[in-house]
C-alpha cells in the first residue's frame, strides 16, 4: 500500500540559522517561550514577544500559529506550537504539541521544517524517548488510508500537496545526535508495523480476508526471514481443533491458522508467543449481530494484525528475543452449515464446549490456538483480541483490558503500556466469575451472561492457558475508532512492542 512517506533527520543546529521552508518552536502557557522560541524572539529583536502580547496565540496546549518572513530568521516560517502549562508538560502533553505542530504543517504551504521540541524538558524522558514518539506520532497523524474511490485530477493534485515530506528534529548538545539517531530507528520500526496494523483493519472484509492475512504472513517472513507456515482446514482437523473449525463451517472464506517464528534470541530461550484473534468478519453468526454498525466488524481481525505488526517492528528493529506468533483467523457467517446455538464443539485440549450463542466465536477460535502454543514451551504466552463488547462498556476507547493468571507479567504488560503510552488497564479474573460458564450439556458453556462479560469471556480463555504465564488484552475498545474518524489505530502494537523490547533488555 502506498502512503504518504516523511523523511526525518537529526539536526543540531542554531534555529534563526535553520533554513527550510518551517521552524517549530514551541510557547508555554503564561507566555513563556521555550529556548529556541527565545532565539527566535531574540534574532528578530522581540517579534514573537510582540506577537503574545497583541493576544494572537496563548500558548494554550495544541493552539498553533503560523508565521511569515519573520525578521532575522532564515527560515521562510515560523510555526508557534502551544504548549500548555509548564509544571503540567509532561509526555501526553509532549505527544499532543508535537501531533498539533504536524497537523498544522500538513494545512500549510511548508514541504521540508525543523522541529525544536524534542529539545524541551519532559521530566525524566531521555531524548531517544523524545525523538522516537516524535517520529511515531508526526507518522501516526499523517496516516492515510489509499481508499479505492475514483480520484478525479483535482483531488490528486491536492493529495500531492499536502503535508510534509521532510522533518528535521533538532537536539540541543551535539552530544544528543547519537542517541537521537537511535530514536529516530526506534519511531520509524514502530511506525511501520503500526501503519501495517492500520491497513489490514482498514481493508474490506472481501480482501482481507485469512488468506490475505496469511498471504501477508508468508510476505513478511520472506522480507526479514522468518520461519512462517500456514496450516490449512485438514492440518486443523488432525490436530482436533473442534472449536475452530466450529466457528469456520458457515463460511465459504478457508481458515488458516498462521505460525511465525522471529528467533533472534538467544539458543534456547523461551519464547513469547503471541496470540492473534483473526475473524475477518464477525456477523454473529447464527446469533446474527444487529444491522447497526455492522460494517465495524471487519476490524474484528486487529488482534491478529496487531502480531503482524509487531512482528514487522521487531523484525525491523532486529530485536534480540525469541518471539512467535500464532494468528486462527476465519469468517464468522451465518450458512445451513453453521454452528447452532446449543451446538457442542470439542476443542483441541479436549474441553468440550456448549455454544450457546454463536457470536461469542472470538475464545472458540483463541482456545484451540492457546492449546497450540503449549508446544513452544512459551515463558509467557499474550493473546491478543477485539473480544467482547463489554469491554467497550467498561473502560472506553482509552484503555486495553488486561487479564492475567500472573499478577507479575500483568505488571510488565501495564508498564510497557505506560511507556509506550498505549495503556491497559488491570481487570480481576477471580474465581468467583468462573460457574458463570457452567453448562449441563458439556464441561463449558461458550458465554457467562451479560454481566461482567468481558472477565467471563477472560474466564473462559484462562481454562486453556494453564500450561504457562498468560495474558490475555481485550482490544475491542481501542483498536479501532468509530464515527467520522473511522479507521484502525495500530493499538496495541506500541505497548506489544515495548513489552519486547523490555524482555530482550533483561535477556541481555
Ligand atoms: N467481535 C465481537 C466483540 C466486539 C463487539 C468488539 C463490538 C467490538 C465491538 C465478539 O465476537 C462478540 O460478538 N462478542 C459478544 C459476546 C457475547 C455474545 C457474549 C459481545 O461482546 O456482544
Ligand atoms: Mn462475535
Ligand atoms: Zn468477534
Amino acid at each position: 500500500m502506498k502512503h504518504n512517506t516523511m523523511e526525518f533527520s537529526i539536526k543540531n543546529g542554531a534555529t534563526e540559522k535553520q533554513r527550510s521552508d518551517c521552524v517549530i518552536v514551541g510557547v508555554y502557557e503564561s507566555r513563556k517561550l521555550s529556548r529556541a522560541a527565545q532565539d527566535i524572539d531574540e534574532a528578530s529583536s522581540g517579534y514573537i514577544e510582540n506577537i503574545l502580547k497583541r493576544g494572537d496565540m496563548d500558548g494554550k496546549l495544541e493552539a498553533s500559529l503560523m508565521l511569515h518572513s519573520v525578521p532575522g530568521v532564515l527560515s521562510e516560517r515560523v510555526l508557534l506550537v502551544g504548549l500548555g502549562k509548564e509544571q503540567d508538560f509532561t509526555e501526553t502533553q509532549y505527544c499532543k504539541a508535537v501531533r498539533a505542530s504536524v497537523k498544522a504543517l500538513a494545512t500549510s504551504g511548508a514541504s521540508d521544517a525543523v522541529s525544536y521540541l524534542a529539545e524541551l524538558p519532559v521530566k525524566e524522558l531521555s531524548v531517544r524517548w523524545k525523538v522516537a514518539h516524535m517520529v511515531e506520532v508526526s507518522l501516526d497523524a499523517t496516516y492515510r488510508f489509499d481508499a479505492p474511490k475514483r480520484k478525479s485530477d483535482e483531488s490528486k493534485k491536492e493529495q500531492k500537496k499536502k503535508g510534509v515530506e521532510k522533518l528535521g528534529i533538532n537536539v540541543t548538545q551535539s552530544s544528543e545526535v547519537k542517541e537521537a539517531e537511535a530514536g529516530l530507528t526506534d519511531g520509524q520500526a514502530l511506525a511501520k508495523g503500526v501503519s501495517l496494523t492500520k491497513d489490514l483493519g482498514n481493508l474490506p472484509p472481501n480482501v482481507c480476508t485469512p488468506t490475505y492475512l496469511a498471504e501477508q504472513a508468508v510476505a513478511l517472513g520472506k522480507k526479514y526471514g522468518l520461519k512462517v507456515e500456514v496450516l490449512e482446514r485438514s492440518e486443523l482437523k488432525k490436530m482436533g481443533m473442534g472449536s475452530f473449525l466450529g466457528v469456520t463451517q458457515g463460511s465459504e472464506e478457508p481458515p488458516k491458522l498462521i505460525v511465525m517464528q522471529h528467533l533472534k534470541g538467544k539458543k534456547g530461550q523461551k519464547p513469547v508467543v503471541l496470540v492473534g484473534k483473526g475473524i475477518t468478519f464477525d456477523t454473529g453468526g447464527i446469533s446474527i449481530k444487529p444491522g447497526a454498525e455492522m460494517d465495524e466488524m471487519k476490524y474484528d481481525m486487529c488482534g491478529a494484525a496487531s502480531v503482524l505488526g509487531t512482528f514487522k517492528t521487531i523484525a525491523e528493529m532486529d530485536l534480540p528475543l525469541n518471539v512467535i506468533g500464532v494468528i486462527p483467523t476465519c469468517e464468522n457467517m451465518p450458512d445451513g452449515r453453521a454452528t447452532r446455538p446449543g451446538d457442542v464443539l470439542t476443542s483441541m485440549s479436549g474441553l468440550t464446549i456448549e455454544v450457546l450463542n454463536t457470536d461469542a466465536e472470538g475464545r472458540l477460535i483463541l482456545c484451540d490456538a492457546l492449546t497450540y502454543a503449549e508446544r513452544f514451551e512459551p515463558s509467557a504466552v499474550v493473546d491478543i483480541a477485539t473480544l467482547t463488547g463489554a469491554c467497550v462498556i467498561a473502560l472506553g476507547h482509552h484503555a486495553s483490558g488486561l487479564f492475567s493468571n500472573n499478577d507479575d507479567l500483568a505488571k510488565e504488560l501495564l508498564r510497557a503500556g505506560e511507556a509506550a503510552l498505549d495503556r491497559a488497564w488491570h481487570m480481576p479474573m477471580w474465581d468467583d466469575y468462573q460457574p458463570l460458564l457452567d453448562s449441563n450439556f458439556a464441561d463449558m458453556a461458550n458465554i457467562g451472561g451479560r454481566a461482567g462479560g468481558s472477565i467471563t469471556a477472560a474466564c473462559f480463555l484462562s481454562r486453556f492457558a494453564k500450561k504457562y504465564e498468560w495474558a490475555h488484552l481485550d482490544i475491542a475498545g481501542t483498536a479501532w475508532k468509530s464515527g467520522k474518524e473511522k479507521g484502525g489505530t495500530g493499538r496495541p502494537v506500541p505497548l506489544l512492542t515495548e513489552f519486547l523490547v523490555a524482555r530482550a533488555n533483561s535477556a541481555k
